[in-house]
């Protein structure tokens, strides 16, 4: 869990402060409007954000970010027209082929969270590989949410302690965070949704509950280093207190 230590001297490059998030979690929209004003398929949009993420993981990495949580199908994706759904289910197996070796070999470690069993064999095998060819990489996790949902998190947890008979009196925060999907990581310090919408959609609920939040209206394709450097920035600059209120405070206001 954050708490008011989680800020760290990062090695930021061309961020104004020492304070790096631990965690950044990432809603990566835009990528059908992306390609809607280029006349192209929505389809093409997402291939580039492929790309994008791909570069992206790489940039919070060198800022020095340990953990980068993406939101790349959602729990309610399932609704949208079935060629886009079988579309970005395909764009995946691609993904997986034309980037892991690059990204294992970068020093990325990659995790899949979200119901895996809704999913085709072929995509469970693939994540699996994935997952245990990056293992031991170190460098940066890439946590892809994928089938996920903020509601299916709490509840498979619930379900969880019920099938495990754990008392009620032991169901607390820390047990539910611990049977959570991101029980590996801290909770995201910094959450960034492109596309300029200003809204969570069932993304991480649990875990952000104290994130900073920073939208913008960069569309997640042309994502890159600048718009990274403008968040972490952003994020520099935040007062978190998690609750709490600063010791100065208390003197200030008692004097
Ligand atoms: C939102 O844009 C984006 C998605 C629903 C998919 C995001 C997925 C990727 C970038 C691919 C990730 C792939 C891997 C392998 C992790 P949108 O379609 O809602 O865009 P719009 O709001 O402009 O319509």
């Amino acid at each position: 869990m954050s708490d008011l230590s989680t800020s760290h001297a990062g090695s930021a490059r061309g961020v104004a402060s020492a304070s790096v998030p631990r965690h950044v979690a990432l809603v990566m929209d835009g990528n059908g409007r992306w390609a809607r004003q280029r006349y192209m398929p929505r389809f093409f949009g997402h291939k580039q954000g492929v790309d994008a993420l791909v570069r992206a993981v790489n940039a919070f990495a060198d800022r020095g970010v340990e953990y980068l949580t993406v939101f790349a199908f959602s729990s309610e994706n399932w609704k949208r027209p079935s060629e886009e759904v079988s579309g970005l289910m395909s764009l995946v197996l691609v993904a997986v082929s034309k980037y892991l070796t690059k990204l294992a070999g970068d020093g990325v470690r990659i995790r899949i969270v979200g119901d895996r069993e809704t999913v085709s064999d072929k995509l469970r095998k693939a994540w699996e590989h994935a997952e245990s060819l990056t293992q031991h990489n170190q460098r940066i996790t890439l946590s892809v949410a994928f089938n996920y949902g903020g509601r299916w998190d709490v509840v498979q947890a619930c379900r969880r302690a019920i099938e495990l008979g754990v008392k009620p009196e032991d169901v607390d925060e820390a047990w539910l965070a611990r049977n959570m999907a991101l029980s590996f990581a801290p909770d995201p310090d910094l959450f960034i949704r492109t596309g300029g919408e200003m809204r969570i959609s069932n993304f991480l609920l649990w875990q952000a509950a104290y994130s900073e939040l920073f939208f913008t209206e960069c569309l997640w394709p042309d994502f890159g280093e600048a718009e990274i450097d403008a968040a972490l920035n952003a994020y520099a600059q935040r007062d978190r207190r998690f609750g709490m209120i600063r010791p100065n405070q208390v003197v200030a206001e008692g004097a």
